[in-house]
């Protein structure tokens, strides 16, 4: 368990360094399978999810280094296609491997993913990807799912643009005989950065009017080293934007890329903050304006305002005057932060639509020091802005989910002149 404490009510002035994107990193790790020799992949954050992975790919044989912000892996020597709930259970984002396993030895066993607790978290789109695009029996159960066959191209008309199954279909069709198209697949800038990495492995995948698309590519090892940069991480830069946002402060966040943060600087200006993007940083300024609820925040597919931003957005939304009110289409029921918030001062609660969809309903007030615990990642992320705002000390209670997806958060927090520190608990 880590504790946070926070002496909060300063505002956060000056500069933060993004790290690089975890959601682009995480399958971008498991498609090296797809190289079968050297990856170096650049500016990969130093994070739990990341390391759960590593321990993942070594586990299947392959050769891994972490240094500096530099991974290298070697997956020449894979000598296993089964993963068991050991691993899986602590990483969402080890369902990436199904295709890449898929792919090497015809055949791969996984059990199912565990990760944050934000919802139900199927994996039949998944499945659904790999029956589309390929010849494959499929056997599931209880512990998790057993898959043999091969790849052959096809058609995937996905029933909603969910992130992992577009990965799993897009490097699936990277090595298929024939041309492979996937219809309403999600467009995040992570799943741009995946297909990026997977045509520096060899494959020809290209996005045409919003459909992703595949010609055919042979899969062969590689013996010379492919160099790889992830791209920055917006949810991370984001979540900076709306802290120093929330404290009333005025920041830089530096390293970021503004054009995958739309959703976010739309409601930080629709709120009445100053925010200005350049080419690789995003200026916010809260400090000396009155900034105001938004009536209705709606995360859903990108572009549009991001499902990881909702928690933090719940949490600088509860400082600004007036009535707001955030709805989760992504994951609709991603909303234990509340009832947390709530005991740090905030005027929030989930409420019930007309349609019933949930939505939280939020009075703007101000924060003051109390107790949380983070459930989820993002979750974790909204109290520490909570904390950073409220007068007093606050205290954060963790099981280990923020440090999944944000790095050295303290040290960065406390380079923006916030007060907060890490204790573990033993
Ligand atoms: N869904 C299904 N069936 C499936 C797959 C998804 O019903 O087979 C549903 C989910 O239940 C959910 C929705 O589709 O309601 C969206 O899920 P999606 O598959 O898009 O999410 P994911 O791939 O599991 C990634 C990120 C999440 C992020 C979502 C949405 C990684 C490792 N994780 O998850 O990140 O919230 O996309 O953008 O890339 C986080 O970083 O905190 C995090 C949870």
């Amino acid at each position: 368990m880590t504790q946070y404490v926070i002496d909060g009510g300063r505002p956060l002035i000056g500069t933060v360094l993004t790290s690089g994107s975890k959601n682009a990193l995480l399958p971008i790790l498991a498609a090296t399978i797809l190289y079968g020799g050297p990856c170096e992949i650049h500016r990969a954050p130093h994070l739990s999810d990341v390391e759960n992975l590593l321990e993942t790919l070594r586990y299947l044989g392959a050769k891994t280094r972490f240094c500096g912000d530099v991974i290298t892996v070697d997956t020449s020597a894979l000598n296993r296609y089964d993963i068991p709930a050991e691993y899986t259970g602590r990483c969402r984002a080890s369902i990436s491997f199904l295709a890449p396993l898929l792919l090497r030895f015809g055949r791969c066993s996984v059990a199912y993913p565990g990760g944050c607790a934000i919802g139900a978290r199927p994996i039949n789109y998944h499945l659904e990807a790999l029956r589309a695009l390929g010849n494959f029996r499929i056997m599931e159960n209880s512990y998790g799912v057993e898959v043999q066959g091969t790849f052959t191209g096809g058609y995937y008309s996905m029933p909603y643009p969910s992130v992992g199954a577009t990965e799993c279909a897009l490097m699936g069709a990277c090595f298929s005989p024939m041309p492979c198209k996937i219809e309403n697949g999600a467009l995040e800038p992570e799943v741009e950065d995946l297909a990026g990495f997977l045509n520096a492995c060899g494959g020809h995948i290209f996005l045409e009017n919003g459909i992703w698309q595949s010609e055919p590519a042979p899969f062969s090892a590689h013996t010379d080293t492919l160099r790889y940069s992830v791209i920055p991480d917006r949810i991370e830069a984001g979540t900076f934007a709306l802290a120093v946002a929330a404290t009333r402060g005025e920041g830089r966040i530096l390293r970021c890329n503004p054009d995958h943060m739309k959703g976010v600087i739309r409601l930080l200006a629709a709120a009445g903050a100053e925010v200005v993007g350049s080419k690789d940083s995003l200026y916010v300024r809260g400090r000396n304006r009155k900034l105001r609820g938004c009536d209705l925040v709606m995360a859903y597919p990108y572009p549009a305002f991001p499902t990881d931003l909702q928690a933090p957005a719940c949490a600088f939304l509860a400082t600004c005057y007036g009535k707001s009110a955030v709805l989760d289409t992504v994951f609709p029921m991603r909303y234990a932060h509340v009832s947390e918030l709530g005991k740090m001062g905030a005027r929030v609660s989930v409420a019930r639509a007309p349609g019933g969809e949930r939505y939280v309903s939020i009075v703007g007030g101000m924060f003051r020091g109390g107790r949380g615990e983070s459930t989820d990642l993002r979750a974790g992320a909204s109290l520490l802005i909570a904390g950073l705002c409220g007068k007093g000390r606050s205290i954060v209670l963790d099981q280990g989910y923020i440090a999944r997806g944000y790095e050295a958060v303290c040290e960065k927090f406390r380079g923006l002149g916030g007060r907060i520190w890490e204790n573990r608990i033993y």
